[in-house]
């Protein structure tokens, strides 16, 4: 069976548009929600906008993680823990789950361009507490703009994917899935704990779109080349 990747929130706009993305370049992409009425309609939607070939199904959340050991986890912060604890018994042993979670204040009423503060250092670092043991956590995407993911899929995206994650082989595996969508680059971020930082650059990137009226995404200058994993150069 090849891979599959299962998008946990696959319904919201950065789920979908990570999954236009994947399906765009040839990733067979598995849409979660709470609904599975509504992962399919997502499914479809994804199908539509690809083309016939696109390899997208749509499955309620635990049977998701059930059929995929590739998890992206794509939720408000308000729902994360809660999920995770029932998701639990479904994420199969082995598991990678890339977390795009941000814990912005808007969350509990407050600013989007502010985010909380969470007692395990950042929401990467909570999905780690919480996931079955031997699953390995990696933190990305997070500042990613899903308005560009969900974009006209003829423009490429315009931003690099920092990648944090105490796990390597983890750390390779996202990277992978990032430079499928074309111009991104992915670079490793080092420890999943820095997750924190990430996702803190997240809020002030909503501000300035807030402020300038854009899709701002960020782009890290003056590494070694090797440094950088991209579409053309891996
Ligand atoms: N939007 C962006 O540009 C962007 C970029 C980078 C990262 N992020 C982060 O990615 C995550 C998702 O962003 P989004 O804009 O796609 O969010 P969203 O639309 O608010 O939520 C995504 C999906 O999560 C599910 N969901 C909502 N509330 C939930 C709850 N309490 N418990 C379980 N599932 C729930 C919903 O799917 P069902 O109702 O179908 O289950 C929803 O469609 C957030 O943490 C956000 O900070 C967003």
């Amino acid at each position: 069976m090849s891979r599959s990747i299962a998008i946990i929130g696959g319904t919201g706009p950065a789920g979908t548009g990570l999954a236009l993305r994947w399906a765009r370049a040839g990733e067979t992409v598995i849409i979660g929600s709470r609904d599975s009425a509504r992962a399919e309609q997502t499914a479809e939607m994804i199908r539509q906008r690809v083309g016939a070939n696109a390899q997208v199904s749509g499955m309620e959340n635990s049977a998701a993680c059930a059929a995929s050991d590739l998890l992206v986890l794509t939720v408000p912060f308000e729902g994360q823990a809660a999920l995770l604890k029932q998701l639990k018994p479904a994420i199969r042993a082995g598991s990678t789950l890339i977390d795009a979670t941000v814990p912005l204040a808007a969350s509990v009423g407050g600013r989007a361009s502010r985010t909380l503060g969470v007692w395990q250092g950042s929401a990467a670092q909570q999905t780690a507490e919480l996931v079955p043991k031997g699953a390995s956590v990696v933190a990305a995407f997070q500042n990613v703009s899903a308005d560009v993911l969900n974009g006209n899929l003829d423009d490429d995206v315009d931003c690099d994917v920092i990648v944090c994650s105490d796990d390597p082989n983890a750390t390779q595996m996202a990277m992978e899935l990032a430079v499928k969508i074309p111009r991104i680059r992915a670079i490793d971020g080092g420890k999943l704990e820095n997750a924190r930082i990430i996702e803190q650059i997240t809020a002030l990137l909503i501000g300035l779109n807030i402020r300038h009226k854009g899709h701002g995404g960020i782009r890290i200058t003056g590494l070694p080349d090797a440094a950088y994993k991209s579409l053309t150069a891996q």
